[in-house]
């Protein structure tokens, strides 16, 4: 039986509401469009055909015609692409390929939709991790969303990494200009380091991750980059300890997933060298739910729905504290002040605005 609104409804609230709703099934629904377009790389098509048909860009991107058709109407009325209507072309603005195409560019969005899959596949063990505990192993993301995420966060390293981050430390810039030695701590397929390999020629550089497939990506990865010879990567949970002793050592995205951060902190304390240097990359976010309701970037379900779905699950599937996305810079200094560091400083880049930096020290 439908029931009538009650009167006392704001009806135009209802309507703005549920065009929220139905905006975001929509979303959910162009998910899955976006995730054959990455896998096919559609966008780059049109991008580099300029405007073109719907026959001519399915010839173009070896499709099927109506697949074709269709999947340009979704874009364009999505406005993720353009549609000019006299010609019957579809084509992307640059700015649009900038997000969707550019893989290099600061802003490159595409690589997230190869994630998606993933994600949903978990939902029936994520449904039963909120019914009983635990969580969703790290081991059932597989290398579709492990490249996303890689192709996400190297774009910040590319673009970023060299040029500001590592100079923002006067005093480790010059270590490293210098010969220093680098360990990346949860270091994934390896990206970062691979930067800092090629914009510190004379440093020496490992990096250490718990998850052996994305040790073998990083040494892959290495090597078609010809930096074999100069980067090493190693299977290792640091909670067991690390070798070596480090002018820096750095964690991009990595904190707030360790299952156990506490022992992590204590043993990136003891691997630095007296004056080195702890650098930090979270997610800006904070500890505080109702600043992350008030993010000025409008960003805060994307924090915490992420941690859902991969951060504080695969933590929890582990027995582990499940910090989640959302660790925000009061819990990295209780955090860095547990483990033994006395120094944090917060620097903040202009441009990454959708990140928190920390240089952490004895
Ligand atoms: C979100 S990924 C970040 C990867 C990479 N730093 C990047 O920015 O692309 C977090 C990584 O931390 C690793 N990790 C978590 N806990 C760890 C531990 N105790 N020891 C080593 N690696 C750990 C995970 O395996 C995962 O690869």
């Amino acid at each position: 039986m439908c029931a009538e609104p009650a009167p006392d409804l704001d009806m135009d609230k209802i309507h703005t509401f549920a065009f929220k709703v139905l905006g975001d099934f929509t979303a959910a629904q162009m998910g899955t469009l976006s995730v054959i377009a990455d896998r096919l790389g559609l966008w780059a098509h049109l991008a580099e055909a300029g405007p073109v048909s719907s026959a001519a860009f399915a010839e173009r991107a070896g499709i099927n015609e109506r697949y074709a058709r269709e999947w340009l109407s979704a874009m364009a009325c999505h406005g993720y692409i353009e549609y000019d209507d006299g010609a019957k072309r579809f084509s992307m603005t640059p700015e649009q390929a900038f997000c969707l195409v550019n893989r290099d560019s600061p802003l490159y969005l595409g690589s997230l939709f190869g994630m998606a899959p993933t994600s949903w596949s978990n939902v029936d063990l994520l449904t039963e991790s909120f019914k009983h505990g635990g969580g969703v192993p790290q081991e059932r993301f597989g290398n579709e969303f492990w490249c996303g995420f890689e192709r996400f966060t190297r774009t910040g390293f590319r673009n970023n990494l060299v040029q500001d981050w590592i100079p923002a430390m006067p005093e480790v810039d010059a270590t490293l200009r210098a010969g220093g030695s680098v360990a990346d701590v949860g270091c994934g397929n390896g990206q970062a380091l691979l930067f800092l390999a090629q914009g510190y020629p004379a440093a020496t550089l490992v990096g250490f991750d718990n998850y052996a497939p994305a040790i073998e990506a990083a040494n892959e990865n290495a090597r078609a980059a010809g930096l074999a010879d100069r980067v090493r990567y190693e299977v290792r949970d640091v909670t067991q300890g690390i070798p070596g002793s480090y002018d820096l050592i750095t964690t991009f995205d990595v904190v707030h997933d360790m299952p156990r951060p506490r022992p992590a902190m204590q043993e990136i304390h003891k691997a630095l060298k007296p004056d080195g240097t702890y650098f930090v990359l979270e997610f800006n976010f904070s500890s505080d739910l109702q600043s992350n309701i008030d993010h000025p970037l409008g960003i805060g379900a994307f924090g915490y729905s992420a941690s859902t779905n991969y951060c504080m699950t695969q933590a929890l599937a582990v027995g582990g504290e499940g910090t989640g996305t959302c660790m925000g810079e009061e819990k990295a200094r209780e955090l860095a002040a547990e483990g033994g560091f006395t120094h944090f400083r917060r620097i903040d880049f202009p441009n990454n605005p959708f990140n928190l930096f920390f240089e952490i020290r004895s």
